[in-house]
């Protein structure tokens, strides 16, 4: 194992230490070049560590997905999502006096301000939820002001708990206005999710009660979606975090990224390519064409998974149990015969593909009757107990700093101004 590096520059050695596998890259400063100290170029960050985290640990090679230290695969087993938000938070898992207060602390707060729900109001019918739920989130600080401080401890916990209460009722809302349906208030008679389900599924009957097998494979794809590390929409919040933000703004930045078609969008792409293939028939005439570079296996291969994605092998086996309740996908036996067939066909062995978290889950969400458009937002409220506790922990974190990358320039220098007439 490297202790240290040595790089010779200039006929000079130049000593950097390896620590936790990394070197700083601020030591490479001390090696001139001729365009200054030396730095990496690293777009998409794919080989930086951006901060030390004690939050989740995956180890891409092996199909390893750890919260804390606990395998996912036991979470999903016998935990509910609320006590991973606190594990996530608070690094612990709770003892049952500690999780009955924090599921009494998160339900108190997941009324919202009248206000914030007319911001969604005044959206246009048809805006997509997502940008219906950023306005939503950027809103919550006007009515906390006091989540500005992020130096409070006290006011940390209270803003990021309301965050995390307020999102399903938010992400509702926003569904139902696409749906001209009247808002549906939560309820202190349920719990976190089957109140989720009722803000969202409720018509006129005078109780919903969602059926609890549902309940339970929604808690499951919660769970499985808390956090996944420095990805693309926590390494957003972190930014903007570390200007000095508070949750709700910085929340908005992981919201934004979340919306983009290779971050959360990747579900619905999968709904899209097994509508386009029709039938079981004509699975091998599609893996023929992705062999042949005219389309990519979506749900399939993960930049970090070179392994089946854990998630992927815990969300197949929910939808089995949510088709028991819905009736089964007629798109399920494409899915199921695409991964017989790719699982083992050199291509895709070779080159390290496997399914990912996304495969199944679109197919959960549409036997749930959810439209496409809403598909990143059941991603998006799970993924706020990652983003709250991933902002936490940027913000105590004494050697985090104002994000600020370097650049190459390669631009013009130097020129004169000419005046409009002349050029
Ligand atoms: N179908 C067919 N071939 C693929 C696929 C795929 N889904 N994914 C990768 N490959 C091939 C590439 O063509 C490449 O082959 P080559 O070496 O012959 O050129 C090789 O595998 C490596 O692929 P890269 O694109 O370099 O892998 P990268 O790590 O950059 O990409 C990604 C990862 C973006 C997820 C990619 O696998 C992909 O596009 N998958 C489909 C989309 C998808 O499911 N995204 C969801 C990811 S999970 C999430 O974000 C929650």
């Amino acid at each position: 194992m490297a202790k240290n590096l040595q790089i010779r520059s200039g006929g000079d050695d130049v000593t950097l230490d390896v620590t936790d596998g990394t070197i700083r890259a601020a030591d490479l400063k001390q090696i001139a070049t001729d365009q200054g100290p030396l730095a990496t170029y690293d777009p998409g960050l794919l080989n930086t560590a951006s901060c030390r985290s004690a939050i989740t640990y995956i180890d891409g090679d092996a199909g390893i997905l750890e919260y804390r230290g606990y395998p996912i695969e036991q979470l999903a087993e016998n935990s509910t999502y609320l006590e991973v938000a606190y594990l996530l938070l608070n690094g612990e898992l709770p003892d049952a006096a500690q999780l009955a207060k924090w599921e009494s602390d998160v339900n108190h707060h997941r009324l919202v301000h009248e206000n914030a729900k007319d911001i969604i109001s005044k959206s246009r019918y048809d805006s997509h939820p997502m940008a219906k739920l950023m306005s939503a989130v950027a809103s919550l600080h006007a009515f906390y002001p006091g989540s500005r401080d992020i130096a409070d401890p006290a006011e940390r916990e209270v803003n990021m708990i309301r965050l995390l209460a307020k999102m399903p009722t938010l992400a509702a809302f926003a569904y139902r206005h696409s749906l001209g349906r009247n808002y549906v208030y939560p309820s202190d008679e349920l719990g976190f999710i089957e109140n989720f389900l009722s803000m969202l599924f409720k018509r006129q009957e005078r109780h919903y009660q969602a059926d609890e097998r549902l309940v339970r494979a929604v808690d499951v794809l919660f769970i499985l979606h808390a956090d996944h590390e420095q990805n693309c929409s926590t390494n957003a919040v972190r930014a903007v975090a570390s200007a000095g933000n508070d949750p709700y703004t910085s929340a908005v930045a992981g919201i934004a990224a979340l919306f983009g078609p290779l971050h959360g969008g990747a579900n619905e792409a999968v709904l899209k390519m097994l509508n386009e293939i029709g039938s079981v028939d004509n699975v091998p005439e599609f893996i023929a064409g992705v062999k042949d570079g005219k389309a990519r296996l979506m749900g399939f291969g993960h930049r970090v998974y070179k392994n089946y994605d854990p998630r992927a092998r815990i969300i197949k086996k929910s939808a089995e149990e949510v088709f028991q309740v819905t009736g089964v996908n007629p798109r399920l036996a494409i899915a199921q015969e695409l991964e017989r067939i790719a699982l083992d066909d050199e291509y895709f062995v070779s080159r390290k593909l496997y399914p990912n978290v996304d495969f199944y889950s679109g197919l959960i969400y549409e036997a749930l009757n959810f439209p496409p458009e809403m598909f990143t937002v059941m991603f998006a409220v799970p993924r706020t107990a990652g983003w709250v506790s991933q902002w936490q922990e940027g913000v105590l974190d004494p050697e985090q700093k104002i994000t600020r990358p370097k650049q190459i320039y390669i631009g013009e220098r130097g020129r004169s101004y000419s005046p409009i007439t002349e050029r």
